[in-house]
């Protein structure tokens, strides 16, 4: 039996990311469409990122709970359901999501391009509900000025944190997921004094040390995200990153943490919006709003791999392509000889 592969949960080098979260149109057809790209998913990675090797460009691609029945018979992964909503002091919302798609790369235009061709397969199939484009802020700092990241567990301790081991053997080498948008009121933040808002993260703001545990008060962040169960911390993988909109005064953080099992995350999302003890919440969501909510399933590399397309094939997407070029419904399709035709005043087929 060969070995399991996991998806790049654990992607470094990620200067820029697109996240895109989808729901499963109705029938058939769509759910052909999204199991008919699983296992061809890797090839356009390579394809996209072989124009920059140094660019580590990755897509992890995650499923909903609703979404998992439509798309896959046998065993279901025993701890996928939707995210639950918290309403405590304040509230976690719960926002459809059937497909995740987390693309990273150093550079944002990989990603573009990666996130181009893989709608362009899934046009009629999906619609996307959210899509963030996220970027790494000056010394990996979120919008709240803070360094963002900093204890993430590495090497052995990050897969023991993130990839399922043998506490579900259908589904070894997957991992849950759990995605949040938030968006920060700045005026407010920034009015707090630094040395407040240095509590309520539970770090320095400009060195980025963590305060003395005697100094950091009960509801920091740092506090009431750490969980201990049966002696153990119990860790997650995460990759915020910023986005924004100056225009529209927009400013957030998009959360996404991974972990062997949601009930960890679930733990801190609860520690933090109903408090622990309750009323002792995250100070932080007094300044940074939760919008979505979604949580997903990410099967291994070789469980993607191993999802045969329909006997009747994947359906003909009218976008689908073989230039490198990205080609959504209704934009510039590739001409036959791969060039997007600009500066040509010749359409496709004509004089052909
Ligand atoms: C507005 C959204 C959020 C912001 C701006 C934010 C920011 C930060 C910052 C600045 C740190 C300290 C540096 C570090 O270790 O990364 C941190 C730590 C951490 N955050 Fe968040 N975070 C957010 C939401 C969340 C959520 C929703 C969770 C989990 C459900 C979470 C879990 C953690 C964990 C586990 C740590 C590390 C704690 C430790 O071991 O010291 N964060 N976060």
């Amino acid at each position: 039996m060969g070995s399991i592969e996991s998806q790049p949960v654990a992607a470094r080098l990620s200067r820029s990311a697109i996240f895109i979260v989808a729901t499963l149109n109705e029938g058939e057809e769509s759910a052909r469409a999204v199991r008919a790209l699983c296992g061809d998913l890797p090839a356009l990675v390579r394809a996209v990122g072989f124009r920059d090797l140094d660019s580590g460009l990755s897509c992890v691609l995650g499923f909903g709970s609703q979404a998992w029945d439509r798309l896959f018979d046998g065993p279901r992964p025993k701890d996928l359901h939707p995210f639950r909503e918290i309403n405590g002091e304040h509230h976690a919302v719960s926002t459809p999501g059937d497909v995740l798609f987390h693309i990273r790369a150093t550079r944002m235009d990989l990603c573009f391009e990666l996130a181009t061709q893989i709608m362009s397969r899934l046009a009629a199939a999906l619609r996307v509900v959210d899509e963030t484009h996220g970027f790494k802020y000056f010394d990996d700092r979120d919008l709240i000025g803070f360094v963002d990241g900093t204890e993430n567990p590495v090497g052995e301790a990050c897969v023991d944190a993130a990839i399922i081991g043998d506490e579900d053997a259908a589904f070894t080498g997957g991992s849950y997921v759990i995605v949040q948008k938030y968006l920060h009121d700045l005026d407010k933040w920034n009015q707090i004094p630094t040395e407040k808002q240095e509590g309520i993260i539970g770090r320095k703001k400009l060195s980025d040390i963590e305060l003395d545990d005697a100094a950091k008060p009960p509801f920091a962040h740092n506090v009431l995200t750490t969980i201990v169960e049966n002696g153990k911390q119990l860790e997650i993988i995460r990759d915020n990153m910023p986005f924004g909109s100056v225009g529209k005064g927009e400013f957030g953080t998009y959360f996404i943490g991974y972990a062997r099992s949601p009930h960890r995350i679930e733990r801190m999302l609860e520690n933090m919006f109903i408090g622990n003890p309750p009323g002792n919440y995250d100070r932080l969501l007094d300044v940074s709003r939760a919008v979505t909510g979604s949580l997903f399933f990410v099967p291994s590399a070789t469980f993607l791999d191993s999802v045969e397309p329909d006997e009747a094939g994947p359906p003909a997407s009218p976008a689908q392509s073989e230039g490198a070029a990205a080609t959504p419904a209704g934009s510039q399709r590739p001409r036959s000889d791969g060039s997007l035709g600009i500066g040509s005043l010749k359409q496709e087929g004509q004089n052909e």
